[in-house]
């Protein structure tokens, strides 16, 4: 699997999965072509600004987009913004196989060991049971307390309340499985990444310095994260 920059051969096969009823089932409602190019652009455009963000993810095996995972500031202001969010979404066809879980942990060493984040927080509907657990594999937790209703929606509606996950960077460093964890995080990509998943310095010419970037330099980096 590949995380990697959007291509423009990616947007038809999103528009495809953002028109899926069941995979937009604890969304307000499946996308249109536009709105689902102009989520596109958004991303894009916050790639180009960031160097980070929700990568399009690749089945290699496959060579299909499957959908986005990564790492997202939620545009919205509730308790717990300012934060960065790991978010996820992929084509029925790519679930229940642990893509998204497997992506997710890559996103999150990414957020952790690159940007130095001392938190990442993840959120859903009540109601997205399987988005909630991909965020108990990772390790995140809830607290009833951060409950909050989105401010995006109407009050009273059906998909307004949500549940707040957070994983900070100490929880994270602790829960690692020693197998996976990184010898030193300033010894460069190949190091920064475990059997399982590594940042691929093709697309980085930070990453292919063989230093991570200060909290800084992060933002000029665009890396591609391969994993499995
Ligand atoms: C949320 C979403 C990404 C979860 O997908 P998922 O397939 O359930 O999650 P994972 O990719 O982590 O896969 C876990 C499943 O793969 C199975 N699996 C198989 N091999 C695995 C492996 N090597 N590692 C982990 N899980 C594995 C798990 O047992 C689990 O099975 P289950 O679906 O029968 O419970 C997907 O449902 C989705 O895109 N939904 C629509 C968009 C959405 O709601 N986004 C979130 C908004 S908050």
């Amino acid at each position: 699997m590949l995380l990697r920059a959007w291509r423009p051969e990616d947007r038809a096969p999103f528009a495809a999965l953002n028109a899926d009823p069941t995979v937009m089932e604890h969304f307000p409602a499946p996308l249109s072509l536009g709105e689902s190019n102009q989520m596109a652009d958004r991303i894009a455009e916050r790639f180009a600004r960031d160097g980070w963000g929700l990568w399009a993810v690749e089945v290699t095996v496959s060579g299909g987009f499957a959908g986005f995972v990564g790492l997202n500031r939620p545009r919205f202001s509730a308790r717990f913004t300012p934060a960065v969010e790991v978010g996820w979404r992929l084509a029925q066809s790519y679930w229940h196989q642990g893509y998204a879980t497997e992506a997710a942990r890559a996103a999150l060493a990414f957020g952790f060991e690159w940007l130095e984040l001392e938190e990442i927080v993840s959120f859903s509907s009540k109601s997205n049971l399987r988005s909630q657990r991909v965020m108990e594999r990772l390790g995140m937790r809830r607290n009833a307390s951060d409950d909050f209703a989105h401010p995006g929606l109407p009050p009273g509606h059906p998909l307004g309340p949500h549940v707040l996950y957070r994983l900070s960077r100490s929880e994270w460093t602790l829960a690692r499985d020693p197998e996976q964890r990184t010898s030193t995080p300033t010894s460069g990509p190949g190091a920064a990444s475990s059997d399982s998943s590594e940042l691929d310095a093709g697309s980085s010419p930070s990453a292919g310095s063989g230093r991570r970037p200060s909290s800084g330099a992060a933002s000029a980096v665009e890396p591609s994260l391969t994993i499995g």
